[in-house]
């Protein structure tokens, strides 16, 4: 399905078979601003995780708080504009998504809406079973790993037989970074092969995720920024938009391939309670409406109008080229405002 949306300073398309996104403002060359309706929606279907991963922001445990089915056809039907249709994409979250109860029905109403569905997982449970019922209806899936001996490869393999879209999700803190460093050196290229690419995520710290595994500007860091522009990896590399001031200022990627950070510009986050936030890693509740008492459009459209100003006023003093498309420093997070240190 190809989807379409256009007004004078926002131009989307997206086609749902082969993930294509594009975007353009008032002309092909120009980003615009914001979305008037987001691409993505990024929720949260469960805290619920018995794996209890360390590094986890959101602090899961095996505690059965689920996002009903109800809930779940409530937030897409929330978001269901009569002039722009929905959102592009989902990716859902928790929480383990494998561990909720109606995992593939929910899948499957999403696709049934003419929505993407990605989701992330540990990947403990994954088996045939669950690859052969969402063959041909995911966009993407991601295995999260802060260490390269967590990656279970045979896991991987089910889902690349099954031709669905794999990407490794590499949370990068001061101890993980090490190995970040031989990713991008190229150490594990035979054991990534049919990867589709490897995600650095910023590591933040919240939930269990302690400050003390913050990445800081140091000679690792720069280390592991110097070895981007001439990575010898053969898999795709990318980075979270928590990254994106870095390699704005430290690399010569082309900026034409960089998105700034999107949250409340073009996506959004919906927990498991069902409140709204500009991002998913949100570390107050400034911006949390909740949608059992607020309209999806008048959040998207009024109420993140204001959060989208406090953002744009980027008062960044660094001298760098691309500063245009840099939105600055994190509204949440002082600890990762690498480029202020
Ligand atoms: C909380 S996990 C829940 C989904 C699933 N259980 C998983 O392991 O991917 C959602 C996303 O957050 C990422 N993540 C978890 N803790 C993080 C942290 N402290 N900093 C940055 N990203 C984190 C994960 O890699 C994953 O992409």
């Amino acid at each position: 399905m190809k989807i379409r949306r256009h007004s004078k300073d926002y131009n989307f398309f997206g086609d749902t078979e082969t993930g294509l996104t594009m975007r353009w403002g008032d002309s092909i060359n120009a980003n615009p601003e914001f979305a008037p309706w987001p691409e993505l929606a990024d929720i949260s279907i469960s805290n619920h995780c018995t794996k209890g991963c360390e590094f986890c922001y959101k602090g899961s445990t095996n505690n059965n708080s689920f996002m009903t089915i109800e809930q779940y056809e409530h937030v897409l039907s929330s978001m269901q504009s009569e002039k722009w249709g929905n959102v592009f994409q989902v990716a859902l979250g928790g929480g383990e998504p494998l561990e909720h109860p109606n995992f593939i029905d929910i899948i499957n109403i999403t696709n049934e809406k003419g929505i993407v569905a990605n989701f992330t997982t540990n990947g403990i449970h994954l088996n045939q079973d669950i690859v052969n019922n969402i063959k041909n209806k995911i966009g993407a899936v991601a295995i999260s790993v802060n260490r390269i001996e967590e990656l279970n490869i045979d896991k991987i393999k089910l889902l690349m037989d099954a031709g669905i879209k794999t990407n490794i999700h590499f949370v990068l803190d001061n101890k993980s970074i090490y190995e970040g460093i031989d990713i991008l050196s190229g150490k594990y290229n035979d054991m990534l092969k049919g990867v589709n690419g490897v995600i650095f995520l910023t590591y933040k710290p919240k939930g269990r995720a302690g400050l003390d595994k913050c990445l800081d500007m140091d000679d690792v860091l720069n280390k592991f920024i110097s070895l981007i522009d001439s990575n010898m990896a053969s898999v795709r590399i990318g980075f979270d938009a928590c990254f994106v001031p870095l390699l704005m200022k430290d690399t010569k990627v082309n900026v034409d391939y960089i998105d700034s950070c999107e949250c409340g510009f073009f996506s959004v986050y919906i927990d498991e309670e069902m409140n709204v936030q500009p991002c998913s890693f949100a570390n107050d509740d400034r911006f949390s409406y909740n949608l059992r008492n607020y309209d999806f459009n008048d959040i998207w459209t009024n109420k993140y109008s204001s959060y989208r100003k406090d953002i744009m006023q980027n008062n960044c003093k660094n001298k760098c080229t691309n500063k245009v498309n840099c939105r600055g420093k994190c509204v949440y997070y002082d600890s990762i405002a690498f480029c202020y240190k």
